[in-house]
């Protein structure tokens, strides 16, 4: 089924999600929704909030295969690097951040087990877009609080 996306100012995108722990039928089920979602939104990635359920379960494609992650974690962050990111809450908009070239993310995998990789440039981005939004972040967060203002200004009604 493809869900609904929560566009920007949607509260649940400033809300902290829930830790999963243990994979349901029901989270295996939302899951699936979210991957159908994604893909048929043409994503890169999609956050269990953008979807209405404040869990703590991302799903990520950065062009190399699908990644589901269950309360992930970053362990580790190398380097940085400069891109335009755009997010499904906030179409049509670009922004330039700032992200680690290299991260170690710790999460569960879709049947519950343990994992844990390295991944760099465009999937670490994503990945670290995705737990930003599942810590309640935004990419708007990643602005100087002048230009955030302005573009939160900007944006006022813009995705009804
Ligand atoms: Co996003």
């Amino acid at each position: 089924m493809i869900l609904d996306i929560k566009k920007y100012p949607d509260k649940i995108l400033t809300k902290k999600t829930k830790r999963v722990g243990e994979v349901s039928a029901e989270i295996e089920k939302l899951i699936d929704d979210m991957i159908e979602t994604l893909y048929a939104k043409r994503g890169a990635g999609l956050a269990a909030n953008q979807v209405g359920i404040s869990k703590r379960i991302a799903v990520v494609d950065d062009g190399q295969g699908l990644v589901v992650l269950i309360d992930p974690k970053i362990t580790k962050k190398k380097g940085e690097t400069s891109m335009a990111e755009g997010c499904l809450s906030f179409p049509g908009l670009e922004i330039e951040v700032k992200r680690p070239e290299k991260i170690e993310v710790e999460y569960l995998d879709k049947s519950g087990q343990q994992k844990k990789i390295k991944a760099s440039n465009l999937l670490a981005r994503i990945i670290c877009h995705e737990t930003d939004h599942l810590d309640g972040k935004t990419m708007l967060d990643k602005l100087p609080l002048i230009k955030r203002l302005k573009m939160k200004r900007q944006l006022k009604g813009l995705f009804k």
